[in-house]
């Protein structure tokens, strides 16, 4: 018999196993908790709470450490693509030429939308925010694409379209809100570059590839590629254990990932940005508001539930941040704030104590900014990041015989049994 913590309770004890991960994290299994003592647990944020086994992302957020099935960010930042990343987080092992040359094939082959959902966007208010129209979309892709006859080809062919269309319904959404031409995707360029030139390219002025920016899309989407039970894979996960098809499961995840706490946050650190220029530069202010417990106000793009040390991914984006000003000879006087922003952030024992550090959203959106993404896309280059994750996840806990439908519990405050009282009586 393995390791157990022992819990006493109404003259009971019972054994609950410990279980143990490959990097040595521990959880007590209360799997029989209910069955055995008729107590439940209560974790507000399940901050506490294990909700699977998974073996394809592993963070350490004491230490700063994020790996994609067993190989640091930093590495794959350096050396990988974003598709050879997703093949990763996908199949479990780094792609060999053939495998990765018939994954590109497949994306390419997969890229182009069904014209009749053009006319879904050409409806939608002009003012609509395009998180919005991407997880409706995403959702109606079961209706043009219906379910396959073979299991193993319905979860193979979906995964593959959902990624390379989210890309081509992305860019259309851009091309649509500013009255512009659709640009098609081409099968002569690579993931990253077929995005840029289609939210870019105009019948008028062709769009001249920088193979800098496309570097840095490729390094800003790895960084963002998964993040394991973070709030939109929870809702993916959740969601998919209805047995709900994958499109469902991931509009789902892209609605959770749109609030301003969790991926929402790289456009609020833009406007909060702006708001701090705006003001004329003086950044304590701010930092007042993020500290008074009575203004709702926070820092955006700083504090994580997981790390309690520098977010590694914000590490890189704020290298990359420099080197694609430096290299596009570009000053964004935003950098220079938020540079500040952090200076005095770190500095200040609130942050110090709470253990708040600068967040992957922090620095990003300066990187999107100089690649001409607007500020209202900005989540939605973070969702196109973050869908190879979602689809590993969720086939992940597909593949796993003991995934159940996700139901928690709860502690019911309310009145206690009352009697219904008529309407003239009230
Ligand atoms: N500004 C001011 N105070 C903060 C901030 C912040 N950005 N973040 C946390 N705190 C406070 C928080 O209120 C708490 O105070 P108290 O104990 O008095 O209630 C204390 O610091 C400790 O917070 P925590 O328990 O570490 O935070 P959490 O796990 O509840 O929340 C968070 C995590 C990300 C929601 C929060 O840090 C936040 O709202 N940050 C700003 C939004 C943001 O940047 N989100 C992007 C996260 S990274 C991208 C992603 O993966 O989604």
């Amino acid at each position: 018999m393995g390791e157990h913590v022992t819990l006493t309770y109404g003259g009971k004890t019972v054994e609950l196993p410990l279980v143990v991960g490959s990097e040595g994290e521990k959880a007590i299994d209360i799997s029989r908790l209910r069955r055995d003592t008729g107590l439940i647990t209560l974790d507000y944020g399940y901050a506490n709470t294990g909700s699977c086994y998974s073996a394809i992302t592993y963070m350490d957020g004491e230490n700063g450490i994020l790996r994609y099935r067993g190989i640091p960010v930093e590495e794959l930042a350096e050396h990988s693509t974003f598709i050879e990343t997703a093949y990763l987080l996908i199949n479990g092992t780094l792609p060999n030429r053939t495998q990765l040359n018939r994954f590109s094939v497949l994306l390419n082959d997969n890229s182009l939308v069904h014209e009749d959902m053009r006319s879904f966007y050409e409806k939608y208010p002009r003012a609509s925010h395009p998180m919005g129209i991407l997880s409706s979309m995403v959702n109606a892709l079961r209706s043009f694409y219906p379910e396959l006859q073979s299991v193993e080809e319905e979860i193979n062919i979906t995964m593959t379209r959902l990624l390379s269309k989210a890309r081509t319904m992305a860019a259309m959404s851009y091309k649509i809100s500013r009255g512009h031409k659709m640009v098609y995707p081409r099968s002569d360029l690579t993931y990253c570059a077929n995005f840029l030139n289609m939210m870019f390219d105009t019948p008028v002025k062709p769009y001249r590839l920088d193979s800098e920016l496309v570097e840095a899309l490729n390094v800003f989407w790895i960084l963002h590629a998964d993040h394991e039970q973070n709030c939109s894979t929870s809702a993916v996960r959740v969601v998919g254990s209805g047995r709900v098809n994958l499109y469902a499961a991931i509009s789902a995840g892209i609605a959770a990932l749109w609030g301003p706490l969790h991926g929402g946050a790289n456009q609020a650190v833009i406007e909060m940005l702006t708001d701090i220029q705006r003001s004329g530069g003086s950044i304590m202010p701010f930092i007042k508001r993020a500290k008074d417990k009575n203004d709702p106000f926070r820092l955006m793009g700083f504090g994580h539930r997981v790390y309690k040390a520098y977010d590694p991914r914000a590490k890189i984006m704020k290298e990359m941040c420099h080197r694609v000003l430096q290299n596009l000879k570009r000053h964004d006087p935003l950098l220079d704030i938020a540079m500040k922003l952090e200076e005095v952030a770190l500095q200040d024992a609130f942050f110090v104590e709470n253990n708040l550090y600068p967040n992957v959203d922090f620095y990003s959106g300066i990187v999107l900014r100089a690649m001409g993404i607007p500020t209202n896309m900005f989540t939605v280059m973070f969702a196109i990041g973050r869908l190879p994750g979602w689809i590993a996840q969720w086939k992940e806990s597909m593949d796993d015989p003991n995934w159940k439908l996700c139901r928690p519990r709860q502690i019911y405050t309310g009145p206690k049994k009352t009697d219904y009282v008529p309407l003239d009586e009230r």
